[in-house]
C-alpha cells in the first residue's frame, strides 16, 4: 500500500507579496516555501505517520542518533516552470532509487519509488505559486532520511524521520554563465572502495568540506577529488560530476566505481551525446592524461554537471605543478550546447522525446 501524503495547511503561510519579493531574488538554500513532506519509520511498523504539513522546525532529542554517528542521506532535484505554465520534475525516479541506494548502503529503511515520488509532488503541489517564472529559476527540492532514534549504541536506528521541503532557486550563474576554477586536491580524498562515496550521504559533504576550503585557498571556486587508492584517477568534484570534449569528438566522464555519485545530469549527457555528434564514453582517466590532454589540445573542453549548476564550463584546472587552462577559460561550443539541450528539456522548449519530464498536475 503507497503512503497517503495528506495536507495539513499551514495557517500562517506567506502572503503572495511577501513570496513575490522572496521569488524576485531567491539566491539559493536561503529560503523555505510553507510546506514539507514527512514520514516516519520504525522498526516494528514501518513506514506511517506520513503527510505533508507546515514547514517548521523538528523536535529532536540531544541522543538522536544522526547527532552523532550521522546517519542520513539526502537527494536533490528540482521542480521546473514549463513553457506553457505547468510544472514538471525532470527524472524523479532517478532520484528515488538513488535514494533507495543510499539508504541501503547507510542502514536506512527503503521508501518506496512511488512513495518518494508522491512526497515530491505533494509538496510541488500545494507550494505550486512557489515554483519561479523567471528563466533558469527553479524550485530546489530537498528529500532526506535520517536516524531520530535516541540511542547512543553504534547500531541502524529503529526509528528514522523522513522529510521533503523545497526552497526556490535563482539562475546558479546571476551574472551569465562564468566558467569555474578547479582545483585538483592531492591532500584530500572523497572516496575510496567499499566506502560511501556513491551514497548521497551527509557525512561526504563535511568531508570535502576542507578540501573545499584548500581549493579557496588556492584561489578556486571548486576542488576536484582523485581516487582514494591511488590518487591517480579523476573521479569528481565535491557536489558535481565531471566531462571531457576531445578533438576525436568524445565525450569522456570517469567510469562508476562505486567510489562516485551517479548523477541524473551525468547520465543524462551520456544519453544526449549523441544528439550533437558525440560518442559517450565511461572509462578511467587519469588526471595526468587529462591534463596533458589539455596542454596538447587534444581535450579541448572540461565541464562539470550536477542538478544545481546543471552544466558549468571548467575555465582551468590547478595543481601544485601549474595552472592548465582549457579551452581558453572561456565556454567550449559543446559545453554550450548540451547545456542549452539540457535546460530546453527540462523547462518545456524542446520536444521530450525521451519521457524524461514528469507533470505535477
Ligand atoms: C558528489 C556529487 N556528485 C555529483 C552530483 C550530481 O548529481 P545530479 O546530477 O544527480 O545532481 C552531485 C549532486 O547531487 C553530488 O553531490
Amino acid at each position: 500500500m503507497s503512503l497517503p501524503f495528506e495536507i495539513r495547511r499551514n495557517p500562517n503561510p506567506r502572503n503572495d507579496a511577501e513570496r513575490e519579493a522572496i521569488l524576485a531574488n531567491p539566491g539559493f538554500g536561503l529560503h523555505f516555501t510553507d510546506h514539507m513532506a514527512v514520514a516516519s519509520w520504525t522498526a516494528a511498523d514501518g513506514w506511517h505517520e506520513s503527510a505533508v504539513v507546515p514547514y517548521g522546525p523538528f523536535m529532536l532529542d540531544p541522543a538522536a542518533a544522526v547527532l552523532h554517528y550521522g546517519q542520513e542521506i539526502f537527494e536533490g532535484m528540482k521542480a521546473y516552470r514549463q513553457a506553457d505554465g505547468g510544472v514538471a520534475l525532470f527524472r524523479p525516479e532517478k532520484n528515488a532509487e538513488r535514494f533507495q541506494r543510499s539508504a541501503a548502503r547507510i542502514a536506512l529503511p527503503s521508501l518506496d519509488i512511488a512513495d518518494f515520488i508522491s512526497s515530491v509532488e505533494a509538496v510541488v503541489n500545494v507550494d505550486r505559486a512557489w515554483v519561479p517564472n523567471l528563466a533558469e529559476q527553479s524550485l530546489y527540492l530537498r528529500p532526506f532520511m535520517f536516524a531520530s532514534e535516541a540511542f547512543l549504541g553504534v547500531r541502524p536506528a529503529k526509528f528514522v524521520t523522513y522529510c521533503c521541503f523545497a526552497s526556490p532557486a535563482g539562475a546558479y550563474f546571476a551574472s551569465g554563465l562564468k566558467p569555474i576554477n578547479i582545483w585538483i586536491t592531492t591532500t584530500y580524498t572523497r572516496a575510496s572502495r567499499g566506502g560511501t562515496g556513491a551514497a548521497k550521504f551527509g557525512g561526504n559533504y563535511a568531508a570535502s568540506l576542507i578540501a573545499q576550503q584548500e581549493a579557496a585557498y588556492h584561489g578556486c571556486d571548486q576542488v576536484m577529488f582523485a581516487d582514494g587508492a591511488e590518487r591517480t584517477w579523476v573521479e569528481e568534484l565535491g557536489g558535481m560530476n565531471v566531462y571531457l570534449v576531445t578533438t576525436d569528438a568524445e565525450l569522456i566522464t570517469p567510469e562508476l566505481t562505486g567510489t562516485i555519485l551517479e548523477g541524473v545530469t551525468r547520465d543524462s549527457i551520456l544519453d544526449l551525446a549523441a544528439d550533437h555528434g558525440l560518442v559517450p564514453v565511461e572509462r578511467r582517466i587519469s588526471i595526468q592524461e587529462m591534463l596533458d590532454g589539455i596542454a596538447a589540445g587534444t581535450v579541448t573542453e572540461v565541464f562539470a554537471c550536477g542538478t544545481a549548476a546543471v552544466i558549468t564550463p571548467i575555465a582551468s584546472l590547478q595543481t601544485e605543478h601549474g595552472t592548465f587552462t582549457v579551452g581558453g577559460g572561456e565556454t567550449g561550443e559543446v559545453t554550450a550546447a548540451l547545456r542549452s539541450a539540457l535546460l530546453d528539456i527540462q523547462y518545456g522548449r524542446a520536444e521530450d522525446t525521451r519521457g524524461w519530464l514528469h507533470p505535477v498536475l
